[in-house]
């Protein structure tokens, strides 16, 4: 017996029945004879070759986001970053006009202001009010987050995507608030759909992952061309953890809105709190989006506090218990992050909180027992 029939028969069909999908932790697949390795290599984006393109273990993730965002297909990478500047490049080129949101994730931020002006690409950042009035004739790309995942303001997705196909432009989304679960941003005509999976989909804090999912026209594109070649691709290992992440969204988002919104409620009732921002909070215009695009909220939210100063926010932060201070969100543990990290006078008093699995009366106990030692 070859070796080549020794793992193919180790490999048959038979033994892959197992309940949970093995991880194919390969970097690349044997082929029995040369005629299949040909016919392989004729059609890599539907062959196993190599794992910079196919990967079984992927696969199986890929078929579900797409089937969970309700049509078109999906591509997997290394990080949510690694998705959206892909996306991005398969879109623009020197000499196009486009435009991203204000208010979207700072590293998108860059590639609008720092990275696409280098490649020749005429990018700007719009206010989410001024974003229509903003596409021209030579606008390829429309980049934008509903809601933010700092101010939580929505954008009409339905308005937006036909002023950008009157254009030919296409419709990007950072849909990572949502999950396809609160929000399918395709059913209002959004062109592409990205996730940094690191958060609600992951859910754990353990994995980070980037999807990007699109018409299968533009996945064949994109799968030849900037998918190979920048080659930012999730590992087995990783898409695994999501699989794993994806068969618990539904009932983690489910309590996590639940939690959220008991402890929003608390924090209605606080005399220290001058704003909530969170999806439809802001008006009766922006309710109107929330009930109409979106299932519901998710637990990422931020509080603007009366109190300005410097140091009380940081004694607030300091004193809490059961919220950790760290960047990111969507897994099992409460976080929270004060914007004067980055920037003390613009962004006093605010703060940016993103609920876990603990019980809502541990966390509302927490930032009662923080908030009281500000007022003594
Ligand atoms: C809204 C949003 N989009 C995209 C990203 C980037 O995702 P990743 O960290 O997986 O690259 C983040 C990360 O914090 C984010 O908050």
């Amino acid at each position: 017996m070859k070796n080549t029939d020794f793992i193919f028969n180790i490999l048959g069909e038979e033994n892959l029945e197992s309940v949970s999908p093995p991880i194919f932790q390969t970097s690349n697949f044997r082929f029995r004879n040369f005629k299949s390795f040909r016919d392989a290599l004729a059609d890599e984006e539907k062959a196993l070759i190599y794992s910079r393109g196919n990967n079984p273990t992927l696969g199986v993730l890929a078929e579900k986001l797409a089937a969970l965002e309700g049509g078109g297909k999906a591509l997997l990478f290394s990080s949510g970053m690694g998705a959206i500047s892909t996306a991005i490049l398969s879109v623009v080129k020197s000499g196009d006009h486009a435009i991203c949101v204000e208010g979207a994730y700072s590293w998108t931020h860059t590639i609008f202001t720092k990275i696409l002006p280098h490649y020749g690409v005429d990018s700007h950042m719009v206010p989410a009010a001024r974003l229509i009035e903003n596409i021209t004739p030579l606008t390829r790309l429309v980049f934008i987050e509903s809601p933010l995942t700092k101010t939580f303001e929505l954008l009409d997705l339905k308005l937006i995507a036909n002023a950008a196909h009157a254009v030919g432009a296409v419709v990007m989304i950072d849909n990572s608030y949502s999950t396809p679960l609160l929000q399918r941003p395709m059913d209002f005509g959004v062109d592409m759909v990205l996730y940094s999976a690191t958060k609600y989909i992951g859910g754990h804090s353990d994995v980070v992952g980037g999807v990007l999912i699109c018409g299968s026209e533009k996945y064949s594109e994109i799968f030849k061309n900037e998918y190979l070649a920048f080659g930012a691709i999730m590992s087995p290992m990783s898409a695994w953890l999501f699989l794993r992440g994806l068969r618990t969204m539904p009932i983690r988002l489910k309590q996590i809105a639940a939690t959220t919104k008991q402890v929003i409620g608390f924090l209605e009732s606080r005399p220290e709190v001058e704003k909530l921002l969170y999806p439809g909070s802001i008006s009766e215009q922006q309710m109107q989006l929330f009930q109409s695009q979106m299932k519901g909220i998710s637990g990422l939210f931020s509080v603007q506090f009366k109190n300005k100063s410097p140091e009380v926010m940081e004694a607030f932060v300091n004193n809490l218990r059961f919220f950790q201070m760290a960047v990111s969100w969507g897994g099992h543990e409460s976080l929270v992050l004060p914007y004067a990290l980055w920037d003390e006078q613009k962004h006093s008093g605010m703060v940016r909180f993103s609920i876990g699995f603990e019980e809502p009366e541990t966390l509302i106990a927490d930032l009662e027992q923080s908030l009281d030692c500000l007022s003594v």
